[in-house]
């Protein structure tokens, strides 16, 4: 049976042995989604929580998160406007990218999610891939530097590819070409 609230889904992630590696490997908890679940502006989704991330148990409130927080209040929205959540919901170990099963195993959960806050009014909020991984989840083979700021649709939605913020904490990409994304979304709004 399909869970049928956000509590259900993530309590069926919690019980999957899928990722209870995870958790031996020092995961210390489930990192659910965070901001505004009803009717949400927009739609954000990373990777996997890091350190901080577990430590804090919300998503991105390390060094990525506050040039993500910037990116979003620099096209006039807040964190609270936005649903800000992530593919894979544990830290994997060492801050590793997820695998390719971790991702597999992911992918239904962080699919009935997103039904889950576009269900409520009707509304399509655009959907901001924050990632290559999160950009595979729902466009497998795409690629994240040839897609970012890009329009892309499926299942009525549309999604706009943003590379990770993670590329502006370590210099490979100018916080200005990551606007670009979220400039795109702000014109749908
Ligand atoms: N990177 C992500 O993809 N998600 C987080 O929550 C933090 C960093």
């Amino acid at each position: 049976m399909l869970p049928q609230t956000l509590e259900d889904l993530y309590k069926k992630y919690e019980d999957d042995p899928s990722f209870f590696h995870l958790k031996r490997s020092g995961a210390t908890r489930l990192v659910p989604g965070t901001g505004k679940f009803y009717d949400p502006d927009f739609i954000i989704i990373g990777e996997a929580p890091g350190a901080d991330e577990d430590r804090a148990g919300v998503p991105f409130v390390g060094k990525a998160g506050e040039i993500l927080t910037k990116l979003i209040q620099d096209i006039g929205y807040t964190r609270d406007d936005v649903w800000i959540t992530n593919v894979v919901k544990y830290r994997p170990p060492g801050n590793r990218t997820p695998t390719k099963l971790e991702i597999i195993h992911s992918t239904p959960y962080i699919k009935q999610e997103l039904t889950f806050l576009q269900d409520v009014d009707g509304q399509l909020a655009p959907v901001i891939l924050l990632g290559r991984i999160a950009l595979s989840v729902f466009f497998p083979g795409e690629s994240i530097r040839a897609q970012h700021a890009s329009y892309m649709h499926r299942y009525g939605k549309t999604f706009v590819p943003c590379l990770h913020p993670s590329n502006v904490v370590r210099g490979l990409h100018s916080y200005e070409y990551l606007e670009t994304a979220f400039e795109k979304v702000r014109k749908l709004l």
